[in-house]
């Protein structure tokens, strides 16, 4: 069966709103909802950035209880800390407003608030019933795309697993995404988050689920990314790069549920159970050499990747698509991201362990255009040293 004759459903946003000062609406919106008692989910150097968003809605007469514990890699603790403390206002709203942390909490906070179904009965996918609360996203970084994915994520502190959980429920009612709220971000944090929104989009357009109707947010996030995220990251103050780079990461976002993304994150979650590198980082170390194992297996469309990213076609797909991959290097280069495993430490004695890792998240590698087993996953890690 092609793509084209292939099923496939996108859950969609309700209300968007994108543009610089787009979330300066947000209040108007949700107090036209007469809502009452705002729970806003977010993290310890945010809290500042919603301070006009928590003014208007008190100025309209709205409560709002600022939740701002969700820092990196929340657990499943924090979730039900901020699930209680949202009980205990009454919440009639949740609005997440940060990073996918904090996107993350808000959207499962807003899923559990009713008591009707139990977190640990809806890890996995379509597990979760429904969801009762009005809720909103505001992402201030451009990488995760949470705020247009089914997606949510924790980390399990018993096992140190992260879970998730995917379900049409946990899609946001309304996203503003408004680049004026990524401005503050350091270079570090946008390069990091550019890259896995790049990463996103990449791995969607490249994968074995890869479908027509996602694949124009797929190339075009590609597009956009790739041609302004070095800009965004030497002047953070480019409204024009900002808006473009988050642009590219919404749609990275409306990719992720129903394509979703393959052999890049999956050897690429180890680097962040077990040694705590951030996810766009540990996106940046592995994707040269993921790539450079899948080219042979898809030659056509990472051809396709490298005219997004402006290469001349060589004399067939696969030198396009190598050339492409010389120029995915030569960005993370330019943003700054580290290169090598060894630069945290992680040596020949750790491959066995990540590769093992690897392979339980068979969700995304049945995705991968290039089947990996676990030989081939100790040899990327390898190469990546
Ligand atoms: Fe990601």
């Amino acid at each position: 069966m092609t793509a084209f004759t292939r099923p496939l459903i996108l859950h969609q946003l309700r209300t968007l709103a994108f543009g610089a000062g787009c979330a300066s609406q947000c209040a108007a919106d949700l107090i036209e909802r007469r809502k009452r008692s705002v729970f806003v989910v977010t993290a310890p150097p945010i809290v500042k950035l919603g301070e006009p968003l928590f003014a208007d809605l008190r100025r309209g007469g709205c409560e709002v209880t600022v939740w701002p514990h969700a820092g990196q890699e929340p657990g499943i603790r924090d979730f039900e800390a901020a699930l209680a403390d949202a009980r205990e206002v009454r919440a009639d709203a949740i609005v997440g407003l940060g990073g996918g942390s904090a996107m993350d909490v808000a959207k499962l906070v807003a899923a559990f608030l009713d008591g009707s179904q139990d977190l640990r009965d809806a890890f996995g996918v379509g597990r979760l019933r429904g969801r009762a609360m009005h809720l909103v996203c505001l992402p201030t970084t451009a990488g995760t795309g949470s705020e247009a994915s089914p997606i949510a994520i924790l980390l399990d502190e018993t096992d140190q697993l992260k879970k998730g959980v995917v379900s049409p429920h946990l899609v946001p009612d309304a996203a503003y995404v408004d680049p004026l709220l990524t401005v503050s971000m350091p270079p570090a944090v946008t390069a990091a988050t550019g890259i896995d929104a790049f990463t996103h989009c990449l791995e969607a357009y490249a994968n074995r689920f890869a479908h027509p109707v996602v694949d124009h947010y797929a190339i075009e996030g590609i597009r956009l990314i790739s041609r302004n995220l070095v800009r965004a990251v030497e002047n953070g103050t480019d409204i024009e790069a900002r808006t473009r780079v988050a642009l590219g990461s919404l749609y990275g976002g409306m990719c992720l549920g129903p394509v979703n993304t393959a052999a890049i994150h999956a050897l690429s979650y180890p680097l962040g159970g077990e040694f705590h590198i951030a996810h766009g980082v540990a996106n940046a170390l592995l994707m040269p050499h993921v790539l450079a194992f899948n080219l042979p297996a898809a030659p056509a469309r990472y051809a396709e990747v490298a005219v997004a990213l402006g290469v001349e076609r060589g004399r067939d797909d696969l030198e396009t698509a190598q050339r492409g991959l010389e120029l995915i290097r030569e960005l993370a280069r330019r943003c700054g991201l580290p290169s090598r495993l060894g630069e945290f430490g992680i040596g020949e004695s750790a491959i066995e362990r990540m590769a093992s890792a690897a392979m339980t998240v068979q969700r995304l590698l049945e995705r991968n255009p290039r089947t990996v087993t676990e030989q081939d996953a100790r040899d990327i890690y390898r190469a990546a040293l």
